[in-house]
């Protein structure tokens, strides 16, 4: 059917009005329209976008939330780095970067010359947007810096990120990179881990993990439910001659606002470093009122010529700087250590604690690493200790305040024996970790399910760690392999489960026999093998036979793996009781053969670099998501909308405006057929 004239001006009028009332509401928190009157044109919008849907476009609102889940996100080179920034703690530290730049230009620069732009550090995700012609395109996770994922799905779920920018007086911007920070407000946060709680799911463990964990999210639906918010703070701009619209950080900030971002409202233009330091300082307590979990202030260099004459080291920018706040740390006391046994045999000892407020999370257990560590700091139970949160690293024990010591208290003794198999336990010398080192112990098994089931290994969706638990407590699964035995009439017995669920348990589990060889390998759990290992031993060892033969020289002969890897896989291997487990594994059907020949990354189709794809239509075999995650893979860049810059439109069947599109423009068209002899190098 062909839309009338009023109908297609009927769409764009309806999609403007959304746009204005999620802008107004999400971004200003100034709502304009009702929420009723919303849905009603919301729900008009999307009959007339089910009628004619050769005429949704990218940035329709009622784009935001994908239908499909993703199987997996594309890993994707950033179109500029994402740098990381320099840490001070104080103001000291502040003051020799300061040092440190100005050597870093000519002298004529007077301490009055200069200003800075003081912002708060939001403590979330950073994120990458790319805009062309106005139009979200893509929205990719920080990664490494270099190579991040392809997260563009769930990132358009994100109300306070505009689909399209505001883009008055500013027409002839081709493409605009903006950069932030994706975070959970506290009482988003709150609410989301209550939830969890009662439906006996893990709790996350601060807002910033339940971001980047709720960005990590294959299905976008649950993406749009997490009410994820952004705060942008770097913009981009490339095809513009006229460079002058944003001189400084400053001006950014506020062109960002104006092109539809939130944008934290408490930045200050600072002319001094005591300017600054009183930022810092009023903001160390301030913070603690905040609606969102800042962790210091950035400090920037205000004018971009500066920042282009400073440039990077490494990793830094050198105009900019984290100032941030010392890791928090709280009183609290010890009411037992117990020692948790994980899936290499490790024992760690946790020392239970009355529960306490860190860094915006509630902590009750922290790591006393080894048995030296108690040792060297003498920790007793009854003892009141200093925990501290510091990043990344899980809440630890830094110290004990002597003076509140009870009487009576004994030093804590490692035990001689595994806490969960009775076994003795090994302490190796030189070694600082005790192993339980029985091959059957439940508390090792246990964990090697959950290892095998995790998602970079088999990714087994469905298998969780109570689930695991009662497998092993039940005799039910000895082995990895027994996995794979599981019927929906063995499942039925446990506690909880239905005849549908158990059903689903044990296709997802057959599904994992398709897993990558790579895959399969990590999920052997061999000590020092990672992900990225696993992929580069199979890379190199394309079957499981070639890995056994491998000579200790051979292993470590591949790049990038070490002597201390190269002894422990070559070990591994000699183990009669691991050689049965694959022998096993391979009869039930996983894989221990490369089907394809992965690219490692930087190995790029040249016919591919640089190069622009759309993928239009009904494809005869691939999904539309394959087909564009192969052309991604190759190095070459998708984006959703057909324009000059496009350089090849992949055609199916059914295809619509973006064919017209591209034939007015006289873009090349391929057929799925052409697309892949174009993949073979
Ligand atoms: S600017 C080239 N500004 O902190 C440097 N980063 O520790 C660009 N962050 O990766 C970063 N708030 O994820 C900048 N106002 C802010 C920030 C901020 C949080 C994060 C960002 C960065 C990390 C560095």
């Amino acid at each position: 059917m062909i839309p009338t004239q009023a109908e297609v001006k009927r769409i764009e009028e309806i999609r403007r009005l959304l746009q204005q009332a999620s802008y107004a509401y999400y971004v200003l928190d100034a709502p304009i329209m009702e929420d009723t009157v919303y849905d009603r044109f919301y729900r008009e919008l999307q009959e007339l976008e089910t009628q004619y849907p050769e005429l949704i476009t990218p940035d329709s609102p009622t784009q935001r939330v994908g239908e499909r889940p993703a199987t997996h996100f594309t890993s994707v080179r950033h179109n500029i780095p994402l740098y990381s920034l320099e840490n001070a703690f104080n103001v000291e530290e502040l003051q020799s970067w300061e040092q440190r730049w100005r050597r870093h230009l000519p002298s004529q620069y007077s301490p009055g010359d200069i200003e800075y732009v003081a912002e708060l550090k939001i403590d979330g995700a950073a994120l990458a947007l790319t805009y062309e012609n106005g139009v979200l395109t893509r929205g990719v996770s920080r990664g490494d810096g270099v190579m991040g994922e392809d997260i563009t799905q769930n990132v358009r779920t994100i109300r306070s990120i505009p689909l399209r920018l505001n883009f008055d007086g500013l027409a002839n911007i081709e493409k605009v990179e903006v950069r932030g920070e994706v975070f959970l407000p506290l009482d988003v946060f709150q609410q989301i881990n209550e939830k969890r709680q009662k439906a006996g799911e893990q709790v996350f463990a601060n807002p910033r993990n339940a971001a980047a964990g709720t960005l990590r999210q294959l299905d976008p639906r649950i993406v749009a439910q997490r009410q994820l918010d952004f705060f942008a703070y770097t913009l981009h701009i490339t095809g513009l001659d006229d460079s002058s619209i944003a001189n400084t950080q400053w001006e950014a900030l506020e062109l960002l606002q104006k092109m539809g971002f939130r944008v934290d409202a408490n930045h200050k233009l600072c002319h001094t470093l005591e300017e600054v330091a009183e930022y810092y300082q009023y903001w160390d307590t301030e913070r603690l009122n905040s609606a969102y979990m800042t962790d210091g202030v950035v400090v920037k260099l205000n004018s971009f010529r500066l920042q282009e004459q400073l440039g990077f080291t490494q990793k830094c920018p050198r105009w900019a700087i984290a100032l941030k706040y010392a890791a928090e740390e709280a009183p609290t006391r010890v009411e037992r250590i117990t020692v948790n046994v994980g899936r290499t045999g490790a024992l760690t000892p946790l020392a239970e604690m009355l529960p306490v407020q860190l860094a915006g999370t509630t902590v009750s257990r922290a790591t006393l690493h080894n048995s030296d560590r108690i040792t060297l700091l003498d920790i007793r139970i009854g003892d009141t200790v200093i925990v501290r949160k510091a990043g990344e690293i899980i809440p630890e024990v830094v110290r004990v305040i002597k003076e509140l010591r009870p009487a009576d208290t004994q030093p804590f003794i490692m035990p001689t024996h595994c806490p969960v198999c009775g076994q003795p336990v090994v302490r190796e010398s030189g070694e600082a970790v005790t192993r339980c080192v029985n091959a059957s112990c439940a508390a090792i098994l246990k964990g090697e399910i959950e290892h095998w089931v995790s998602r970079d290994a088999l990714d087994i969706k469905g298998v969780g760690e109570k689930l695991v638990h009662q497998l092993v407590d039940k005799g039910l699964v000895h082995s990895v392999g027994d996995l794979y035995d599981l019927t929906p009439e063995k499942l039925c017995a446990l506690e909880r489960m239905g005849q549908k669920s158990a059903e689903k348990l044990v296709s997802a589990i057959a599904k994992s026999k398709n897993k990558p060889w790579s895959r399969v390998l990590y999920g052997l759990g061999i000590r020092h093998v990672g992900s990225v290992n696993a992929q580069l031993l199979t890379e190199k060892f394309t079957t499981v036979e070639q890995l056994t033969a491998a000579r200790q020289s051979d292993i470590e002969g591949v790049y990038g793996i070490g002597a201390e890897i190269a002894q422990s896989v070559y070990q591994w291997f000699r183990i009669s009781a691991n050689q049965t487990l694959i022998s096993r594994l391979q009869a039930i059907g996983l894989q221990f053969i490369s089907t394809e020949e992965p690219k490692a990354a930087g190995d790029i189709n040249e016919k591919f670099a640089g190069k622009t794809f759309v993928v239009t239509g009904t494809l005869p075999t691939l999904k539309r998501d394959e087909a564009k995650a192969l052309i991604q893979k190759a190095g070459g860049k998708v984006t959703d909308s057909v324009s000059k810059k496009t350089d090849f439109l992949v055609v199916g069947e059914d295809a619509g405006s973006k064919l017209e599109k591209a034939q007015a423009l006289e873009i090349t068209q391929l057929s799925e057929a052409q697309l892949l002899e174009m993949l073979k190098i």
